[in-house]
């Protein structure tokens, strides 16, 4: 038991504020794909993988038809106040359920390593926000294991709106009763979210990295890759 364990691959993950580059980041450090390491095809050495955290599963066929419906009521079914926090709540530990066991798990088996764009903390982070505690979470999304390690990426609130500028309602704080959208409500509600991450990063001791939103993605992903190699499986270790 204790072999299979050091022959797994580690989970890594970026945290950090909407639009801040997790996606482009994680894709742009890992050397492949899930789409193209999904087991089945012999591992020819551990390769750091990168899965989106919305990836439907490729190796079962059944995951993959509920995680498709349930991929679209949580992102593809507009934003309304008339369901509670509550249904969200549930749906995404849902998520989180089948994202760990049908997708993450049968790569790291392999002895893949996996790069993501996030994980549940910063949806954790917003939800402190809206009245949620830490033991409510702990109690639904307890019985999925989360990454084995993460980074937070932090930047200039008001540099990240003006680098993209197209920020959704609820990424403005629509959900936590926020109506007058704009720069400032980008700002100020980001800022309440970070400080629940920087906690996060705190207390699981995380590195943080405060990148410079003007900085290119090949600067920054410099300063990225010696944080992420230590977390890495160690060399040597056998398939
Ligand atoms: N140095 C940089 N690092 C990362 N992204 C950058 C950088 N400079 C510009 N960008 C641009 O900023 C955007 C970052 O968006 P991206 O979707 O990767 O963020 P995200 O953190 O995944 O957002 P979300 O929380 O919405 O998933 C991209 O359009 C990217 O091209
Ligand atoms: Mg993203």
């Amino acid at each position: 038991m204790a072999i299979r364990q050091a022959q797994r691959g580690r989970l890594i993950v970026l945290e950090g504020p909407d639009g801040i580059g997790k996606t482009t980041l994680a894709q742009a450090l890992a050397d492949t794909i899930y789409s193209d390491a999904v087991p089945g095809t012999p591992a020819v050495g551990a390769q750091l993988v990168f899965v989106p955290r919305r990836q439907i599963s490729q190796t079962s066929p059944y995951a993959r038809t509920l995680m498709t419906r349930l991929a679209t009521m949580l992102w593809h079914s507009g934003d309304a106040p008339d369901l509670t926090d509550d249904f969200w709540v549930h749906l995404q530990a849902s998520w989180y359920s089948a994202l760990r066991t049908s997708v993450v798990d049968p790569v790291l088996a392999v002895g893949h390593d996996v790069i993501m764009d996030g994980w549940w903390f910063k949806f954790f982070s917003k939800l402190l926000l809206q009245g949620w505690t830490q033991p409510d979470l702990d109690v639904i999304f307890g019985r999925v294991a989360g990454p084995d390690a993460v980074i937070v990426l932090t930047a200039d609130l008001g540099a990240l709106y003006d680098r993209r500028g197209d920020f959704q309602p609820r990424e403005m704080g629509m959900h936590a009763g926020v109506s007058d959208y704009g720069r400032q409500a980008f700002i100020t509600y980001q800022h309440d979210g970070l400080k629940n991450l920087l906690a996060y990063a705190d207390q699981h001791r995380w590195a943080v990295l405060d990148l410079d939103a003007a900085a290119s993605v090949a600067d920054t992903l410099d300063l990225l890759r010696p944080l992420i190699a230590p977390l890495r499986r160690p060399e040597g270790e056998p398939l």
